[in-house]
């Protein structure tokens, strides 16, 4: 649980509110959302000093991610007697420090980005899977790339902001690591590509004495963008990174970096209806072995304490 946030004194705007990002297509844009974290741009209190109110806009093209700023404010406290020695917080500074750099304040540059990316915007990297959920014409497309991949690079830096605004403690990737290997999820409709969420994981050696070539994954950020939250591409994108772990002999272990509440849900619903589904019942039963658990973990490639919950959901299940 959080605590609640301190209450405003004068000349201070709560900066989740003043914040609104939208994604912006040919066909349409999402509503209004807020950032859940602004510590890292404002600072703990997560507030802006020095206006009585402030508006500032950050809309992103759906599918390159390209970044329109507008910050606009009323009366300020500059030159106000009753708080004669702060100037106010320099808004447009704070957040560039954090945008990429080739955000735009010019709105018809932005949509005219909008409108090329309608035509000119390919996903990055490789393609390795894909789904549907029932709408017609509609796909949604898996792509794994890398700070390697083409390209990648300046979407990454479109698109980081988003962990700051959403995952707590976030912070931005090292970009000279070419190991960071991420997995980016796409809504597809005709020619028209739109961004909807990715994971990042990084692979670590696992060594043991009879095999040396083996690795470890470490799942680090998970996020679907809140417009596209609660439709079941949280689950899918899991699930089909899960069954690409699973495809890939040299791995042998799945982690996952810090999991919030949210994420550990679906995590364990994911890997519990994975063991239902691949048969594992004929195995489980009370007393459960030591030997059990690792086989567990060892098959379905679980950290030992991941396998336990797996292991404890299952057999809790069959009870009335
Ligand atoms: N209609 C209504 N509800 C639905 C539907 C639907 N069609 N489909 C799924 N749901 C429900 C699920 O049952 C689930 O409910 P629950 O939370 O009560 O269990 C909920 O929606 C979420 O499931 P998904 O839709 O599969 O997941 P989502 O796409 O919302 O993604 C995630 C979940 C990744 C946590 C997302 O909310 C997010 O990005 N949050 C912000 C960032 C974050 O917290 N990331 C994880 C940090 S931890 C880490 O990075 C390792």
């Amino acid at each position: 649980d959080t605590d609640p946030p301190r209450p405003l004194r004068p000349w201070e705007v709560r900066a989740s509110d003043a914040i609104s990002l939208k994604l912006v297509g040919t066909q349409g844009e999402s509503d209004t959302f807020h950032p859940e974290f602004t510590y890292p741009v404002f600072g703990m209190d997560e507030v802006i000093y020095g206006y009585r109110s402030v508006n500032i806009k950050l809309y992103h093209s759906t599918a390159s991610l390209f970044t329109y700023v507008n910050v606009t404010y009323g009366e300020t406290v500059s030159g106000n007697t009753s708080e004669p020695n702060r100037e106010p917080d320099d808004v447009i500074s704070l957040l560039q420090a954090k945008l990429p750099p080739d955000v735009t304040q010019d709105y018809a540059v932005f949509l005219d980005r909008v409108k090329r990316d309608d035509t000119e915007f390919v996903p990055f990297g490789t393609k390795f899977d894909e789904y549907a959920l029932g709408e017609a014409d509609v796909t949604y497309e898996l792509y794994s790339a890398s700070f390697a991949s083409p390209g990648f690079l300046e979407f990454h830096r479109r698109l980081q902001v988003f962990l700051l605004w959403y995952i707590e403690g976030a912070s931005y990737l090292e970009e000279n690591d070419e190991r960071w290997e991420m997995v980016l999820l796409y809504e597809r409709r005709g020619p028209r590509y739109a961004f909807i969420g990715y994971v990042t994981y990084y692979p670590f050696f696992y060594y043991t004495p009879e095999e040396c070539n083996r690795r470890r994954v470490r799942i680090s950020q998970v996020l679907i963008l809140p417009p596209y939250q609660h439709r079941g591409h949280g689950a899918r994108l899991y699930q089909h990174l899960y069954k690409y772990f699973l495809s890939q002999p040299h791995l042998v272990q799945i982690t996952v970096e810090d999991p919030n509440e949210a994420f550990h849900n679906l995590r364990d619903r994911c890997d519990l209806a994975y063991l239902i589904r691949d048969g594992a019942n004929g195995d489980l039963r009370l007393p459960v072995a030591a030997d059990t658990i690792k086989a567990v973990g060892e098959k379905y490639k679980l950290s030992k304490r991941q396998a336990e919950r797996c292991v404890e959901m299952f057999l809790l299940r069959a009870i009335e």
